[in-house]
This record gives structure tokens, C-alpha cells and sequence, in this order.
């Protein structure tokens, strides 16, 4: 059967589309669950999962709802969500923002991300940034008219060379851009890594906006807020989001920490993107966000048993499979099962076997170094992740 070239559908050009953004396609996230739905494979290829959170926390959006809490909210964001940010990383990391003028409230990670680096990049700027890199990142340096330097995580411990990342950082950097716990690798930076990040922003005098949606989800080490290094409070958008912590990835409430003039820059941005979005989602997430510790541990528990059967059935089928320390992914290397290229790969999978993967080299420039890379979601039901291991086993067949 024919396979649709879905997995490289990014770098088609589109009519009408500005010279900026040609090349971006459509979101390989979007292609590839549409690829699913229509073949009916199980889908290890976007990372949401397929249950939902607490219960309490889907009756207080109900609730809500119910209350009449419907029209826009404050341009900030609810007061009660304010407040739980603030408590949330002060309680967890330590670190103290004020409520109403070091917090914003946004349309999920994605608008905060967007904001941050519209508002904070100026056009012809540079933002140095890891590959692989989440894809919306290259994207909103394209639409702020700045253009991205990246530094290779490389393989097994996705680590990167600190004397790269220093000639990275030029007189045209404005900011560096850094995703803790790391999506697609799995990586989640430690504590030397982050501080020599940190010196070179400091020394270099550049701003840091960090992606840290999954800093629950961590299973080997822990997750350390670059804001809380030295010199770095002042210079860090601190960013996060309910969807990955709570499994409300559908509610879209994010936000961002840190001081006033950078949320302020970063706020002016935002209010012309959405202006506002989730009014009653956003009471239900401020709730979330003061569940027990025992919720955070016992979700991050849960994914570590996906986590090991995922990464032990794709072990088992002769895949090298790199550890995987946070998030809900696990990198293979298809090559040891004699596949030469991943985009070829992931687009015949769905036909083959059912299962849909993403090819890990859309999150880089350096195409050839993800040239084998596969990215699967671990974020999936134990019995799902159970049949996507036996549909595959007919690679070998
Ligand atoms: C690294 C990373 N950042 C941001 C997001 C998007 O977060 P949100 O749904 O809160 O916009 C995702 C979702 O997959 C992600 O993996």
C-alpha cells in the first residue's frame, strides 16, 4: 500500500504562507495523529495522554462553569491562579515571585513561549537554543524576525559541549532558550550543566526563557528551575503549564514567573495573542496546583512504569533504546534494526504495524544527526502501551 509521505510534510512550501515561515509545514504532531486516526494505529506519536486527571480537579472546571465563571477573565489571569503559581515555586523550588506582578497567566506553554520570545527578541536578534528542540520554538524565533543558533545534546546522555554553547552565544544573542525536563530526548539537566548555562548568561549578559512543562514528570534525578541559580532570577522567564502535570492537556492553561519588567514585556506580547483564554479552567488548575506532594510523586510513579515497559519492549524488539530521565518520551536508534532512515520508517509504520512514532529528526536542523532517531510516548495506558509492543513485534516478521 502507499504510504503518505507524512512525517515529511514539514518543508513543503505554502502558497501565500510569508517567506518566514515557509518550511515549518504543518506541526508533524498534527500529521501524524491524523495518520493514526485514519489507520487505526495506536498512537505513541503526540504526547497526550489517554486518561484524564483527577476527578476533583475536572469538578472544580465543572463547578466553575456552574458559577458563572464564563466571560473573560482579568488579562493576567484569575487572582486564585496567581496565587497558586506563586506558592507552587516557592513550596516546590524555593523560589518567591509576587502574585500580581511576577506571574502571567497564558493560553498554555505555547502562548507563553510566543510571548516571551516576541516581546523579548527584537528582529535580527539570535536565540540560542538545544536540538532536538520542541518544534515550536524554531517557529516563534521565525515570527519575531530573529534567527536560532543551536547546540547538539548528543547521545546516550544527550549532553552538549559547554565550549559550543559559548561560541554559540554572540553579540547578537539576546536570549537562550532551554527546555528542563528535555522534549523529545528525555533528558533532564543536572545541576553542573545548568550552572554553567547560568555563568554564560550571566557572563554574556543574555535573558533565559525555560520550558519546564515537565517538571513533575521526572524519574531519575530531580528538576532544578534555572531561575534559582545565581544571577539568574532577574533574567529568567520561568515557564510551565497544567497539561502535563495534571493530564488537562485539552484546557490549555500555562503561565509565566519572573520579575516585573520581564512580565511585563512578555504580558504586553501576550494580551494581542489571545488577550485571554480557559476562564473556568483556570480556578480548576489553581486547585490542582495545591493538591498534596503525594499526587505530584504518585503521577510521576505511574509514568515510570510506562516509562520501563516502553522502554523494555522496544529494547526486547532490538531497538537502542537511550535512557529516559524525564517526560512522557523515550528516544530508540532505529538503525540497529536495520533502518537507515526514521521519516521512512515512521511513515510506513502506521501500515506495518499499527503504531505511530515521530521521527526524531524533525526536532533538528542537523537532519543527519536524528537521521535514525525515533521519539515514542510512553503517556499511554499500560494495556495500550501492551498492544502498540505486540503490534510492533511484526517488524520482525
Ligand atoms: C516541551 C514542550 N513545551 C510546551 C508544550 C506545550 O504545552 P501547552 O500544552 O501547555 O501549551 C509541550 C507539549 O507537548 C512540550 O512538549
Amino acid at each position: 500500500m502507499a504510504t503518505p509521505n507524512a512525517a515529511s510534510v514539514p518543508g513543503r512550501r505554502v502558497p501565500y504562507l510569508n517567506s518566514r515561515l515557509q518550511g515549518f509545514g504543518t506541526s508533524v504532531f498534527a500529521e501524524m495523529s491524523a495518520l493514526a486516526v485514519a489507520t487505526g494505529s495506536v498512537n505513541l506519536g503526540q504526547g497526550f495522554p489517554d486518561t484524564d486527571g483527577p476527578d476533583e480537579i475536572a469538578e472544580a472546571a465543572i463547578a466553575a462553569i456552574r458559577a458563572g465563571r464564563n466571560q473573560y477573565p482579568p488579562g493576567r489571569g484569575v487572582p486564585e491562579l496567581l496565587r497558586a503559581v506563586a506558592e507552587h515555586q516557592q513550596h516546590f523550588y524555593g523560589l518567591s515571585f509576587e502574585p500580581d506582578s511576577e506571574v502571567l497567566v497564558t493560553a498554555g506553554a505555547t502562548e507563553a513561549i510566543a510571548s516571551a520570545i516576541l516581546a523579548l527578541a527584537e528582529v535580527g536578534d539570535e536565540v540560542v537554543m538545544f536540538e532536538p528542540y520542541y518544534d515550536s520554538y524554531a517557529a516563534c524565533v521565525a515570527m519575531a524576525g530573529a534567527s536560532r543558533r543551536v547546540v547538539q545534546l548528543r547521545p546516550p546522555e544527550w549532553s552538549f559541549d559547554p565550549e559550543e554553547l559559548a561560541a554559540a552565544i554572540t553579540p547578537r544573542t539576546r536570549l537562550l532558550l532551554l527546555n528542563t525536563p528535555h522534549n523529545p530526548t528525555g533528558k533532564v539537566f543536572g545541576r553542573d550543566e545548568l550552572a554553567e548555562i547560568a555563568r554564560l548568561c550571566v557572563e554574556r549578559d543574555i535573558l533565559a526563557v525555560t520550558d519546564e512543562v515537565y517538571e513533575h514528570l521526572v524519574y531519575e534525578g530531580e528538576h532544578l528551575p534555572l531561575a534559582g541559580f545565581p544571577g539568574m532570577r532577574d533574567r529568567t522567564v520561568t515557564i510551565s503549564s497544567g497539561a502535563k502535570s495534571f493530564s488537562f492537556t485539552g484546557w490549555k492553561v500555562g503561565w509565566a514567573c519572573g520579575a516585573e519588567p520581564l512580565i511585563d514585556a512578555v504580558r504586553t506580547a501576550k494580551q494581542f495573542l489571545t488577550f485571554v483564554s480557559s476562564a473556568p479552567f483556570q480556578p480548576a488548575i489553581a486547585s490542582a496546583l495545591g493538591l498534596p506532594d503525594s499526587y505530584f510523586h504518585g503521577a510521576a510513579e505511574a509514568l515510570r512504569t510506562r516509562r520501563d515497559l516502553l522502554s523494555a519492549g522496544l529494547s526486547a524488539l532490538g531497538a537502542e533504546v537511550f535512557p529516559t530521565a524525564g517526560t512522557f518520551f523515550v528516544t530508540t536508534d532505529v538503525a540497529s534494526l536495520g533502518e537507515g532512515d526514521a521519516i521512512a520508517f515512521c511513515d510506513s509504520l502506521p501500515y506495518r504495524c499499527g503504531v505511530v512514532a515521530i521521527p526524531s529528526s524533525v526536532f533538528y536542523d542537523d537532519k543527519a544527526a536524528g537521521r535514525t532517531l525515533v521519539r515514542w510516548t510512553f503517556c499511554k495506558r499500560l494495556d495500550v502501551l501492551e498492544e502498540a509492543l505486540a503490534r510492533l513485534k511484526r517488524l520482525a516478521g
